[in-house]
């Protein structure tokens, strides 16, 4: 069970590398004026999407999901664990809506938005690192 839940971390860690990095990349994208610099975010939003962010997520839920149905560790704590991590889920998902919203060149947002939406998995890794580790209910 320790080898489920140390890769499960592992891929937890990487996972969210992605989810705070990405938005940064956003940032200088919006900022970008020439051409060559747009033509290498996209490269760099592309690779760490697909790359490793998307493979990390679903080792981090298989893991997951391991440890609960595998060897049956449950309780409150866990499903309002899951429910916040449904909503992780989507928020991935909407920042790749954004990786082709920039491969597009239509973004139309200022990088302000994009240091805003850099601070959002802050929230999610304190909310859900605290349920998992002091299992307040
Ligand atoms: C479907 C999604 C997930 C499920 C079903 C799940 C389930 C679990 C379970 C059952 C444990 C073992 C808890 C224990 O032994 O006390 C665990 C540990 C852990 N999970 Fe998840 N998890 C999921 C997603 C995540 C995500 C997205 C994070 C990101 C922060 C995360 C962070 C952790 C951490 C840090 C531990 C180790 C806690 C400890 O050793 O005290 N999990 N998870």
């Amino acid at each position: 069970m320790l080898w489920v839940k140390a890769f499960h971390v592992v891929f937890m860690v990487a996972w969210f590398a992605g989810l705070f990095y990405l938005p940064r990349l956003f940032v200088y994208h919006a900022q970008a004026t020439d051409a060559l610099s747009h033509e290498r975010f996209k490269v760099m939003e592309r690779k760490l999407y697909r790359g490793i962010m998307t493979p990390s997520m679903v080792l981090t839920l298989g893991f997951g999901l391991w440890l609960w149905l595998g060897f049956g560790i449950t309780g409150t704590w866990l499903h309002a664990k899951v429910a916040v991590v449904v909503l992780l889920v989507a928020h991935h998902f909407w920042l790749g809506h954004l990786v082709k919203v920039f491969a597009r060149d239509s973004n139309e947002r200022s990088h302000v938005f994009y240091r805003w939406i850099n601070e959002i998995p802050l929230l999610y890794l304190v909310a859900i690192v605290v349920l998992v580790v002091v299992k307040p209910f």
